[in-house]
């Protein structure tokens, strides 16, 4: 049987598109997390998590805002975070 070159070029380019298009998207183990989750991992590495109650939620904001740094995560990430433990006060 003959292999169709067409179909094989359209098969390709389907395969390499898709290469590019999971390579730009922001990685999931980053975009799909919840602020519960990040706050968890992400500010237990250093210290006890204090609970959200701990802080009001201007004091949340400026907590987070510190720890931003020391935690090294992004400014959505850090977002996510105090969203969570503002709710969760
Ligand atoms: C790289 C280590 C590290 C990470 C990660 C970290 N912290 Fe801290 N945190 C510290 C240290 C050290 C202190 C005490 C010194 C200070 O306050 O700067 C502290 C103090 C605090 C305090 C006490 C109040 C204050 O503002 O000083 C709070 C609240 C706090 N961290 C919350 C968080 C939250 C929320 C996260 C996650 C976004 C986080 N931390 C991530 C190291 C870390």
């Amino acid at each position: 049987m003959k292999k169709n070159p067409i179909i094989l070029t359209i098969a390709f380019m389907i395969f390499m598109a898709m290469m590019i298009i999971g390579g730009c998207a922001t990685p999931a183990h980053i975009s799909a997390k919840s602020g519960a989750q990040l706050w968890g991992e992400a500010c237990g590495r250093c210290h006890n998590t204090a609970s959200p109650s701990t802080f009001s939620d201007v004091d949340w904001d400026i907590a987070v805002k510190h720890m931003q740094f020391r935690a090294q995560i992004t400014e959505d990430e850090a977002n996510k975070i105090v969203e969570f433990l503002k709710s969760a006060n």
